[in-house]
């Protein structure tokens, strides 16, 4: 069979409220266009995010009826752990609220003045949770990772010469190196076993501990099974297995690949940074065995950890994203090739090209599948990443928006409406126009600026 199905049944449904054209104008102009800002009652096809998103299975919703309440010691985190430990059987495991709470703990930590932390592209809550410890966050990914164009199967990789170059120019200033897997920022892109094994082998070299984001690393150890050699006959969890013993620690958002709405965990090896990490997490998250969550999010994590490295799930999960993907090419939508894991990025730049980058095609074409189909993406370009930290602006290296599909949440006949849409889209692009900041907060502006069209 050439078709591959959700491999799940529906059995509790969420209704959408439809909505016009007409009325989608107006709710625009009252979230002064920025998407963020829209109510998602009015979104008919929500692809903002792909975190947090998820459909829990019914595994998952028995095991929540399991959650304990406990302050401390709640068997909630002791199946918690042990899951995780079947995957990534680092030392200390410490659950968090979400990601970035781990990733606020971890660079508190190890963050300062003068300090430099590499990695192949930081998302942005990472950098901006590096760059207010006053820390420098670079990103080193591989040239062809920053061409939307260049077929390569895995564009998440890190340029090992120049993380090299770094590490031997300016060793005393960096507590660590990172690896995104995937690479959200740079078209959801995997990141090879070798990279990985070989980043690992210059951390030793220069003796700096080598943290992963692991967020998507599911998908990552799908596309290493798809694409690398020697992995074709391997699991996605013996993959999975392979990464994480590679590594000294990780920060996690669980609500991507541990299929939770809420959740993330920071994990290492080293006992001080350990210790050092507890104590900060009862001041902000909790006591350590619960870390900002209920018990019965930790048990919801406990079933998704295994689930989401199921091989059936794995296959149509990236089946289904390279479908929208392939589909908008065929239209004749520039995209990032190859189609990644969670996402399909639609190159925006070379699709408007009439507009600036400083008048935001990005958000043009995001606010323009709105208006016409009710679909919500994010851009990933110049609104979100093109304010400096001296607050002048500059054009972002890539005008991308993305359509992030939530797990197991959309069907095909969804995706078959949003290709639809978006061929809609493509035959006026001569006529999209370009927007103006109007107000703007000094980080993370693209959450809350306010917009114009021009
Ligand atoms: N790292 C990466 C690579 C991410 O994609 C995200 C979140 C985080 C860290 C932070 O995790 O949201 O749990 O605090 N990405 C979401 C997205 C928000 O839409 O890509 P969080």
């Amino acid at each position: 069979m050439k078709t591959i199905i959700e491999p799940f049944r529906i059995k509790s449904v969420e209704i959408i409220k439809m909505t016009t054209e007409q009325q989608r104008k107006q709710y625009l102009k009252d979230a002064h266009y920025n998407l963020f800002s829209l109510k998602s009652d009015d979104v008919l096809i929500d692809l903002l995010t792909d975190s947090g998103t998820s459909a829990m299975s019914t595994q998952q919703w028995a095991a929540i009826q399991l959650g304990d309440e406990s302050y401390a010691g709640s068997p909630s985190y002791y199946r918690f752990e042990e899951a995780l430990r079947e995957l990534a059987p680092f030392k200390h495991i410490i659950p968090t609220h979400q990601g970035r709470a781990a990733e606020k703990i971890l660079f508190t930590l190890i963050g300062g003045a003068g300090k430099i932390i590499p990695n192949n592209t930081h998302f942005d809550t990472t950098r901006a949770n590096i760059e207010a410890t006053l820390t420098k966050a670079v990103d080193l990914v591989k040239l062809d990772g920053l061409n939307p164009e260049v077929i390569a199967p895995f564009k998440g990789d890190i340029d090992l010469v120049r993380l090299e170059e770094l590490l031997e120019t300016k060793a005393d200033a960096i507590p660590m190196v990172m690896l995104t897997i995937t690479n959200n920022s740079g078209g959801g892109q995997p990141v090879s076993m070798a990279n990985i094994r070989a980043t690992k082998a210059l951390c030793e070299k220069y003796g700096k501990p080598l943290f992963l984001d692991a967020c998507r690393f599911a998908e990552n150890a799908y596309f290493i099974k798809m694409r690398e050699e020697g992995y074709a006959d391997k699991t996605p969890k013996q993959i999975v297995q392979e990464i994480f013993s590679l590594v000294d620690g990780m920060t996690m958002s669980a609500k991507k690949d541990a299929l939770v709405n809420m959740g993330g965990w920071i994990a290492m090896n080293d006992d001080e940074l350990a210790m050092k990490a507890r104590n900060l997490l009862i001041l902000t998250e909790g006591f350590p065995t619960y870390g900002g969550l209920s018990g019965r999010d930790l048990d919801a994590m406990a079933v998704g950890l295994r689930e989401v490295v199921a091989e059936d799930y794995l296959h149509y999960r990236i089946t289904s994203t390279a479908y929208l993907g392939n589909a908008l090419s065929q239209i004749g939508i520039p995209i990032v090739k190859p189609v990644g894991g969670h996402a399909v990025y639609i190159d925006a730049k070379a699709l408007l090209p009439h507009i600036p980058a400083l008048q935001y095609p990005g958000q043009a074409l995001a606010i323009e599948m709105y208006r016409l189909g009710g679909i919500r993406a994010c851009e990933i370009g110049t609104v979100m990443f093109g304010r400096q930290t001296d607050g002048t602006e500059q054009p972002a290296s890539m005008d991308l928006v993305r359509m992030a599909i939530p797990r197991r949440v959309y069907t095909q006949s969804h995706i078959d409406y949003c290709i639809e849409c978006l061929e809609q889209v493509y035959n006026n692009r001569h006529q999209l126009k370009g927007l103006k900041i109007t107000q703007e907060p000094p980080m993370l502006r693209h959450f809350t600026a306010q917009f114009e069209p021009l």
